[in-house]
């Protein structure tokens, strides 16, 4: 129904994990957008963990959200009306939509949808900014080149999936870490990692990425940071580079962990390198191309895991850290 537009918005900032209670759902009435502007539907909304940094810490990039404001979020909506250029009804759009159905903005950050690279669902997952981020870390900050070992934490998430499956189109050997059985096989048996390491059954992660890489790992891509960063930089072969993505076990943790194993960075000749996806924002058609190249002739694949329904959202939000998400996590708004 097209008569209001559902919001959520932040309640309170959150003490450990994210969720329900710190959010809250109203209604406004729908705003004509104005020279410049478009309204939209939402259809899509991506859920990501820096979402949860978004609810109290600047992470330099963004200041957090306000108390009171709609919640920050990317997604794919349908244009209702336009006074926009280059963009009518009908058309399919990207852009910084935040947790409501009908928002009304303007054409900065706003992209329009080519379907012919892939479907909606194709660009809130494989061709979305999560598949970028894999894309450009592992290409353009990890630098992979063929034959070389590359280990993936997260492996089975949002980012994990694409990076794994891009360092394998590379011509590396890929090895993913993922909490329990069914994301492991998930990872070596639908997207041709080599071997898996289920972290929530080894006790001495160190060793088993040993096991599974005897040779040390070239590139780390780092999703989680705290521990397995530390059992990863043990493994970092001469001139190694680690890629930090990522620090999901430490985001919402009351209690940070010392990284110990750094120095280890010296004797090795090794590189450690975080990015912001965004800083790659010139090239993200080309990263497109390229995914959807390889998504169009079956070499790349993404699981989504989809939630029914905008009030969803915020139970999203805390799945991510509980890690009962099982592919990338977005919410459909509309149909
Ligand atoms: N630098 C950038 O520009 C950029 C852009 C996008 C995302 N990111 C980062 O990339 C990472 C992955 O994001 P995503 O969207 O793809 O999320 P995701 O991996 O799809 O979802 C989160 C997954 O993280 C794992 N996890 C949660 N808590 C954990 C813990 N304490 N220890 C180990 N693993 C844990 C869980 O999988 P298991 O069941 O396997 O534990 C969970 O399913 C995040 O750290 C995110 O902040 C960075």
């Amino acid at each position: 129904m097209r008569n209001a537009n559902r919001q959520l918005k932040l309640k309170s900032r959150p003490t450990g994990l994210a969720g329900p209670d710190n959010f809250e759902e109203t209604t406004e009435p729908i705003r004509q957008p104005e020279e410049g502007e478009a309204l939209l539907e939402t259809v899509y909304l991506s859920v990501d963990p820096a979402m949860r940094v978004w609810l109290k810490e600047d992470p330099g990039y963004v200041p957090p959200v306000e108390i009171g404001a709609v919640m920050r979020a990317g997604g794919i909506a349908r244009v209702i009306e336009s006074r926009i250029d280059g963009i009518v009804p009908g058309d399919y759009v990207q852009a910084r939509l935040g947790w409501q159905s009908h928002p009304t903005l303007g054409a900065a950050g706003m992209q329009k949808l080519d379907l012919g690279l892939g479907s909606l669902e194709d660009w809130i997952g494989p061709l979305g900014t999560t598949a970028l981020t894999a894309w450009f870390g592992v290409k353009e900050v990890g630098r992979v080149a063929s034959g070389e070992t590359v280990l993936v934490s997260g492996a089975a998430g949002g980012v994990g999936q694409i990076a794994g499956q891009v360092a394998r189109l590379e011509g590396c050997r890929v090895v993913g870490i993922a909490g329990g059985p069914a994301k492991c096989r998930f990872i070596t048996e639908e997207l041709g990692y080599d071997a898996a390491i289920d972290y929530k059954a080894e006790p001495d992660l160190a060793a088993a990425i040993s096991a599974a890489c005897p040779n040390g790992v070239d590139v780390y891509f780092d999703n989680v940071g705290g521990p397995t960063l530390d059992a990863a930089l043990a493994n970092l072969r001469h001139k190694g580079r680690a890629v930090i993505c990522g620090r999901i076990s430490q985001t919402a943790a009351d209690e940070l962990y010392g990284v110990t194993n750094v120095g280890l960075l010296i004797g090795k000749r090794a590189r450690m390198e975080g990015f912001i996806v965004s800083d790659f924002n010139d090239r993200y058609d080309e990263a497109r191309r390229w995914l959807s190249e390889k998504l169009k002739a079956g070499d790349i694949k993404q699981r989504l895991h989809i939630l029914d329904g905008l009030e969803k959202a915020p139970e999203g939000l805390t799945m991510l850290f509980e890690g009962t998400t099982t592919g990338k996590l977005a919410v459909k708004v509309a149909d």
